[in-house]
């Protein structure tokens, strides 16, 4: 079974606006409220996949609630710990007239340690070896960016896979404990090696060099050029599929879903390509956060192209 953690969660409100203004009144066509975070985000694609999973993290006042709601009405399975204050509101307004999304974030609630502990406790909890545990996106403020590392040497010792999708000081460290796999984009690859990452010869290469630091696999993803699938002795570009665009928001965090789901139902390499090329690229035809349906990614998983690199 797959567990997901999402330490900073957030209630995502999504705000159709035409004609969007800054400083100006706003009238909003639309709203739409779904409970959010990379964690909760990964969570709800797995349920569409066909897989389980549980959503493990932190939740805080009223939006913490509704979140707990959200996911008990979805039949998502989760063990949240309780903490004080207000998980956050994280505003995105949409303009289909202007084609631009905004997006505003609140900083999210102070978490305590000893909240952090009584998580740790839960996630590693009657944890089964081989089990696949999804960490993903930022964290509170209050905590450490050695809670990746720390939670994968956990993981490491009892042979569960880890799967890290998260950026800066969290990626450079996280990896220093050897997760199973990571996803990052162009951006956060070039933050973690310090320098540009031009062409695709370079890309792989940059790719084949973080397998040596001990890593399983690594998936590059290029957004509309798709993504790179590498690890020992095979390197994959799923090639990009030309869709409608209505919102990149998430198209990650479908990746990531479809990986773990792979990794849990031991799907080969190849599929594990396709499928998670698929499922990011179908995210971007929905709006805001919404999730992608299962038809969608299968029609599109129809259509992406394997390119095997030497
Ligand atoms: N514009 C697009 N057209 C087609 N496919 C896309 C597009 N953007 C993303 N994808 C698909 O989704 C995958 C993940 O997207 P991307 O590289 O943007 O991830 P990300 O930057 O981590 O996103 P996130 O904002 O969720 O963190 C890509 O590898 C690709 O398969
Ligand atoms: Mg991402």
């Amino acid at each position: 079974m797959i567990r997901t953690v999402t330490l900073n969660p957030a209630l995502d409100k999504t705000l159709e606006i035409n004609n969007f203004e800054i400083d100006d009144v706003n009238r909003v066509s639309s709203v739409r409220i779904d409970a959010g975070g990379k964690g909760i985000n990964v969570s709800k694609l797995i349920k569409i996949l066909g897989g389980r999973s549980k959503a493990f993290g932190i939740l805080s006042g009223r939006n913490g609630d509704y979140i707990k709601e959200y996911l008990d009405k979805a039949e998502i399975e989760n063990d949240f710990v309780y903490a004080e204050g207000e998980t956050r509101t994280n505003l995105k307004i949409i303009d289909s007239i202007r084609h631009t999304n905004t997006d505003i974030n609140e900083p999210g609630p102070y978490v305590p340690y000893d909240k952090i502990k009584e998580l740790e406790r839960k996630i590693f909890g009657a944890i089964g070896e081989n089990a696949v545990l999804v960490l993903s996106g930022s964290i509170p403020k209050s905590v450490s960016t050695d809670i990746y590392y720390r939670w994968i040497d956990m993981a490491k010792k009892l042979k569960v896979r880890v799967v890290l999708d998260c950026d800066g000081e969290l990626l450079k460290k996280g990896i220093k404990a050897e997760p199973y796999l990571i996803k990052p984009n162009i951006n956060e690859l070039e933050e973690l090696l310090g320098r540009k990452v031009s062409g695709m010869d370079d890309m792989i290469k940059s790719a084949r060099e973080l397998l040596r630091s001990g890593i399983e696999v690594v998936v590059l993803s290029l957004g509309s050029d798709g993504a790179l699938f590498v690890k020992d002795g095979c390197t994959i570009h799923a090639k990009g599929v030309r869709v409608d665009v209505k919102s990149t928001v998430g198209a990650g965090d479908s990746m990531v879903a479809a990986l773990a789901f792979a990794l849990d139902e031991g799907m080969s390499f190849e599929k594990a390509a396709a499928l998670s090329a698929a499922a990011g690229t179908a995210k971007v035809t929905t709006s805001g956060s919404q999730p992608p349906s299962m038809d969608k990614i299968m029609s599109i998983e129809r259509l992406v192209k394997l390119d095997y690199i030497k």
